[in-house]
């Protein structure tokens, strides 16, 4: 298969190329595969109400099926035909956050194919806040199942070229729509069970998200606010139990204060490369002045005192590992407040545990 990889939008950028996206919208429609941009990462999309269309992510992916799908929705009132019931809280929490990168999971109406969750009675749903995307699952009929656009087990892919990377050959379109501003997965929200649980940080923190009326605080599971480095937040969502995100190279993370850690690393990519080691480096702009780090691959896409930046950068400095063959990688932790909790729930996951402290 040819995978046709074109611009969401107008030659000159003003505007979303309409005859596009209705084209991508029939061959999601006829049963195919296209992948599009989000404002988190790239979604690879299918028909969440066509079972041999989630067979194919699975199969386009690499992707075990017992690995549920979410399901992506342009509007509010869309939610009541693929969910049993709406808990007041999903919809105090729809309102503030959707369009946006929250994911709440609900009991799935009988209009869910099993394939699309995996074999699950739940349905993760999100409504993303990217006009292109919102377009297309509208022209596809309203409910697009779309898991991140990467080969299983690789980074979230944040640009069109990611995707084209991974999965060309295997879908019919990639729709490029520039760099996805997130940069991280959406926070994942259960709301299946009585007591709403976190399964997914992302860039929505646990403050945000228990500060909406009807999700008060008492209402959280003793444990989830603290969370050891091997510890992966709730297991149920069956996706966190893979490994995820990681370079092939062999990756660290360095945690503790700043100074200290820009020494470590200075010192350790000197030792590594001494080796004859390919030394790569993921951290802060400050970090990186502080190291002077001039033999390694470099990522510095932000300041430490830029959360957002340095998550919107995580996904492509890691993919940038791979490009440069980088065989032993070091990254900078980073405290686990709101959006670095996240940050460093891909970090720790892409290094497969592998933490020091120093
Ligand atoms: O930001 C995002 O969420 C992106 C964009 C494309 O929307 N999507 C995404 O999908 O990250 P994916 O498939 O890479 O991750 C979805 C996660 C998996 O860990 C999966 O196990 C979990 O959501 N999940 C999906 N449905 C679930 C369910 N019913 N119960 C528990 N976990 C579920
Ligand atoms: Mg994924």
């Amino acid at each position: 298969m040819t995978t046709e990889l074109v611009s969401a939008y107008t030659e000159d950028g003003s505007a979303l190329n309409e005859e596009t996206i209705r084209r991508a919208g029939r061959v999601l429609r006829e049963g195919g595969l296209v992948a599009f941009p989000t404002e988190t990462v790239y979604g690879l999309g299918g028909d969440a109400l066509n079972p041999a269309s989630s067979k194919k992510i699975y199969a386009a992916k690499g992707r075990p099926s017992d690995n549920p799908l979410i399901v992506h929705i342009a509007e509010l009132e869309a939610l009541s035909a693929i969910v049993k019931k709406i808990p007041e809280a999903a919809l105090a929490l729809a309102e503030q956050f959707w369009p946006g990168p929250l994911t709440m999971i609900f009991e799935k109406s009988d209009l869910v194919p099993m394939e699309t969750t995996g074999g699950l009675s739940t349905v993760a749903v999100r409504m993303p806040d990217h006009p292109a995307a919102l377009r297309l699952i509208r022209e596809a009929g309203g409910y697009i199942a779309a898991p991140s656009a990467n080969r299983s087990g690789r980074p979230s892919p944040t640009l069109a070229s990611h995707v084209y990377e991974d999965l060309a050959g295997n879908i019919e379109m990639i729709l490029d729509g520039g760099h996805a501003t997130i940069g991280l997965e959406s926070t994942i929200l259960d709301l299946s069970v009585e007591k709403p649980v976190i399964l997914r940080p992302g860039y929505i923190t646990k403050e945000e998200i228990f500060g909406v009326p009807g999700m008060e605080e008492d209402r959280v599971p003793a444990g989830l606010h603290k969370m050891s480095d091997k510890e992966d937040f709730h297991p149920k969502a069956p996706g966190m139990k893979y490994r995820h995100y990681a370079p092939k190279g062999d990756m660290t993370v360095l945690c503790g204060p700043m100074q200290r850690v820009a020494e470590a690393l200075s010192e350790l990519s000197r030792a590594a490369s001494a080796r004859g080691e390919t030394v790569g480096i993921l951290c802060s702009k400050e970090t990186a002045e502080r190291a002077g780090l001039s033999e390694a691959v470099l990522f510095s896409p932000a300041s430490r005192e830029d959360p957002a930046g340095i998550a919107a950068g995580l996904f492509e400095g890691l993919r940038r590992m791979d490009e440069a063959s980088c065989t032993v990688i070091f990254a900078e932790g980073f405290p686990e407040e709101g959006v670095f909790i996240a940050v460093m729930n891909r970090l720790k996951k892409a290094a497969g545990g592998n933490i020091i402290h120093i």
